[in-house]
């Protein structure tokens, strides 16, 4: 089974990814992750990428799509993948339909969540991340037990750099002229199912649950 997760920054998509992927045995395939992981060790495309994630812009198509291709190609032998931060924009989800083509794979479903921008600034000023696993946490919302430092290996949490108002700002236009678009591209092909993002993580895991499950056992 392979899934794509839709929605504004700070939606939740690399929250519910991580426990659907535990769940369904997925692989998280997460743009924003690989990139920070190419600024933090200085690659040619960290170095190309930082400027454009630091203000909140789309890194440019061509450096996001064959980085995709490249790990696409490399997990989909370990089994199904989970697409989380990708694609962004109507060109990209163009070209992993070549790719998917290419392949003779196919994209079950994608999950479309839904949370309102007042609520998102919130989420994501308030975000704290462990350095080491990625677990997001919130000050607030989803506070670890220790305040400041990872439950799973004791790392201390930081805030990502583009979590500050100004970027968010910017980060949520580019979300509705960019990538919003791209819903409807799914719609059309029947695959796009809608989630409500506002309530307890607990109750947002549920509903996609039941939305892979209507999609997968029909
Ligand atoms: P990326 O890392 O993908 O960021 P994003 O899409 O902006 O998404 P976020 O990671 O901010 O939010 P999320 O939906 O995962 O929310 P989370 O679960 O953490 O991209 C960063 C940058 O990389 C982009 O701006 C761009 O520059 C570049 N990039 C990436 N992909 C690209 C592409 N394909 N093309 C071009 N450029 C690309 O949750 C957020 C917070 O809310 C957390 O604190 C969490 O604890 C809390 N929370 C989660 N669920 C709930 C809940 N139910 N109730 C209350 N709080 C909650």
């Amino acid at each position: 089974m392979n899934l794509i997760f839709l929605g504004p920054p700070g939606a939740g998509k690399g929250t519910q990814a991580k426990r659907i992927c535990d769940k369904y045995n997925l692989t998280q395939i997460a743009t924003g992750d690989i990139l920070r992981e190419h600024l933090k060790n200085e690659t040619g495309l960290g170095k190309k990428a930082r400027e454009y994630i630091n203000a909140g812009n789309l890194v440019p198509n061509d450096l996001i799509i064959d980085m995709m291709r490249y790990e696409i190609e490399k997990n989909r032998s370990k089994g199904g993948y989970l697409l989380d931060g990708f694609p962004r924009n109507v060109a990209q989800a163009e070209a992993l339909d070549e790719l998917l083509n290419d392949l003779n794979d196919k994209i079950d479903v994608a999950i479309v969540l839904n949370v309102p921008n007042s609520e998102l600034m919130a989420r994501l000023t308030g975000r704290r991340v462990c350095p080491s696993c990625g677990t997001s946490y919130h000050l607030i919302f989803n506070p670890p037990a220790k305040e400041g430092v990872c439950d799973h290996d004791g790392e201390e949490l930081f805030q990502r750099k583009d979590d500050n108002e100004e970027t968010v700002n910017n980060r949520l236009e580019v979300y509705t002229k960019e990538t919003k678009p791209i819903i409807t591209y799914y719609e059309k092909q029947g695959l796009a199912h809608h989630v409500d993002g506002v309530g307890s993580v607990d109750e947002i895991f549920n509903l996609i649950n039941e939305g892979i499950d209507s999609f997968v056992n029909n």
